[in-house]
């Protein structure tokens, strides 16, 4: 893996960013006793392609093994076994300058902004962190790119100087958002990013992330339990049960002609509303 090439490369390419062949994640079960310990499977078999320029939607139930999935995009968690493939290479040991490059070029968005940023941290911090962290440019150009990345996200500059808890969950997820977008990823992993916000804003938040998907020319998972949610964004879409992808394909087809019986269920149990 070279790593020298920087965020922000043609999205022209083809070539997927992060790739899955076959990966498989087995979890010892707290429940596990010594001698027979429970095991896990928590993904089965699964081979996805991310790519710049496309909204590839998880969907399935809780517990079907979509955080897992996420953790394994994002270079969180190790596979069992199987092949991560980033920027056309196998990922052959997680090494901390690995996991720091993927980490860079694929980042995540969490469920709760309120656990995902820091109590104790001003967004102007918050936000700062990341360009600290990876030594990118100036001060000066470090709060000038707060400023951008606050602005892009659709905040007031205002909110520089709060802390999370004075800001609204919806807002609170808007810097998270940004927070994610500081190191010019090609790829943004959102996993269930509405789930714990309020209805009325949820609508506002999957805006922004189709904005920004289309605007910077990101690529893009957007992981739901909710099978509606992930129709409005996705360009494709998986359907996971229990570790495994029981259907996917283009959003269209898989939405409007579903191959598998889960599909329907999943299609049958979730309200029409976003
Ligand atoms: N660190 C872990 N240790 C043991 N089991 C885990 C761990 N993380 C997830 N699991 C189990 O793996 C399965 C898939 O979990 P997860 O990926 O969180 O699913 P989802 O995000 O779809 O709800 C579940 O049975 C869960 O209990
Ligand atoms: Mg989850």
């Amino acid at each position: 893996m070279s790593g020298t090439t920087t965020a922000g490369t043609p999205a022209a390419t083809d070539e997927p960013v992060v790739e899955l062949r076959g990966v498989h994640v087995v979890f010892k079960a707290r429940t596990g006793t010594l001698f027979r310990a429970n095991r896990v499977h928590a993904v089965d078999d699964v081979s996805v392609q991310v790519r710049r320029g496309r909204t590839l939607g998880i969907v399935g139930e809780s517990g079907s093994g979509k955080s897992t999935m996420a953790k394994v995009l994002v270079g969180l968690q190790v596979p069992t076994s199987g092949e991560v493939r980033f920027r056309g290479a196998a990922v052959r040991s997680y090494t901390p300058r690995v996991r720091r490059e993927v980490g860079r070029v694929v980042s995540v968005v969490f469920q709760d902004p309120a656990t995902a940023l820091n109590a104790r941290m001003r967004v102007r911090e918050a936000l700062r962190d990341p360009l600290d962290v990876h030594r990118v440019g100036t001060p000066a150009t470090r709060a000038a790119r707060v400023r951008e990345l606050t602005h892009l996200v659709g905040l007031p500059t205002s909110v520089l100087d709060a802390l999370p808890g004075q800001l609204s969950g919806g807002q609170r997820q808007r810097v998270a958002i940004a927070r994610a977008l500081a190191l010019e990823p090609d790829v943004i992993v959102a996993d269930e990013p509405t789930s714990a916000l309020d209805v009325s804003v949820r609508a506002q938040i999957l805006n922004l992330l189709a904005d920004l998907k289309n605007e910077l020319g990101l690529g893009m998972v957007f992981i739901s339990h909710d099978i509606q949610t992930v129709r409005h964004v996705s360009d494709e879409i998986v359907v996971m049960r229990s570790g495994r992808i029981v259907e996917s394909g283009p959003a269209a087809h898989v939405l409007d002609d579903p191959q598998h019986e889960y599909t329907r269920t999943l299609l049958a149990a979730a309200p029409a509303l976003l």
